[in-house]
């Protein structure tokens, strides 16, 4: 039997249903909440992203403060736009869209950012009180996967949950996450990276297998056990010359052979995306609601 595919546009749209409703009674009470976004230079796969992210503020009803600098922006002038945004008491959550270019030190951006606005969580102090189980903003991708295994009713807990590939964005975070002692988390984890030796002798083991390499087809059927749970987190445009544009997107897995093995599938497009902006939203609305609070 074909595996359920998981579809992460109907998860996200069920979700940002609540956080406009949310979002709609913090408006009401003088708290709108607010995302500043920050798109430095002119590639297309960011350019898209920050699109989505910006529109998909204005379907939920937050406010959104956009910038869009040249690509040779000094650092010293983007960081004073962050600082900007730390300042405006409108803004409640700030994305630097990465990577940035080579001339800028990321690390030094990523520290400029208001900890208490890192909806990205990305800042050292967020990563840093995740990885110590205190709270803090939880990474937007990983965060997204676990609501599409919570949401598709998958068991986290006691299960082997394989990740492929290391990066501070997916990674690294969502191990973290699933290895926590946490009642979405509380799983076995194995990280695999570009230094593993056979990594199908690993995925082979797994209940659960995490993605996130940026290379098509990292992932085949043979690398998994029947049964088992694929969650996509590859966006790669593959050339496609049957296409309008000359290419598709394609995620990190060998697609049609793995539905006829596993159990879950996320598609590309259509499944993790789609999620990662809904908890942009939803890490946004947390800091809004924390702030009216503290206000209160
Ligand atoms: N680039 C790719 N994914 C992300 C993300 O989740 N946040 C930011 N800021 N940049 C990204």
């Amino acid at each position: 039997m074909p595996a359920q595919i998981i579809d992460g546009k109907q998860i996200a749209k069920a979700m940002r249903e609540e956080i406009r409703e949310e979002a709609l009674r913090l408006t009401a009470a003088g708290h709108q909440p607010g995302l500043g976004v920050v798109l430095v230079g002119e590639d297309p796969a960011s350019q898209s992203y920050v699109s989505a992210k910006e529109k998909a503020c204005e379907e939920a009803g937050l406010y959104s403060d956009d910038n869009r600098l040249p690509a040779d922006v000094s650092e010293a002038d983007l960081i004073a736009v962050v600082e900007r945004l730390n300042a405006d008491e409108r803004i409640h959550g700030i994305l630097v869209q990465l990577p940035l270019p080579a001339h800028i030190n990321e690390g030094r951006i990523l520290l400029a950012i208001d900890p208490d606005k890192d909806v990205d969580g990305f800042h050292p102090m967020n990563v840093g009180k995740m990885l110590i189980g205190e709270k803090a903003f939880i990474p937007c991708t990983p965060h997204g996967v676990v609501q599409l295994l919570v949401r598709s009713g998958i068991t986290i807990a006691g299960s082997h949950v394989v990740v492929v590939g290391r990066s501070n964005i997916v990674g690294k975070p969502v191990a973290a996450l699933l290895a926590r002692k946490h009642e979405h988390g509380n799983a076995t984890v194995t990280l695999c990276h570009t230094g593993t030796k056979d990594i199908g002798s690993f995925t082979r083991q797994a209940d659960i297998v995490i993605v996130a390499a940026g290379r098509p087809n990292t992932l085949t059927a043979d690398m998994i056990r029947e049964g088992a749970v694929v969650i996509d987190v590859g966006v790669n445009r593959v050339t496609d010359e049957t296409r309008k544009r000359g290419y598709r997107l394609a995620g990190d897995v060998d697609y049609e052979p793995i539905l006829e093995k596993a159990s879950f599938v996320t598609p590309v497009p259509g499944g993790v995306g789609p999620m990662t902006i809904t908890m942009l939203l939803f890490n946004t609305l947390e800091s809004a609601r924390m702030r009216a609070e503290s206000h209160a």
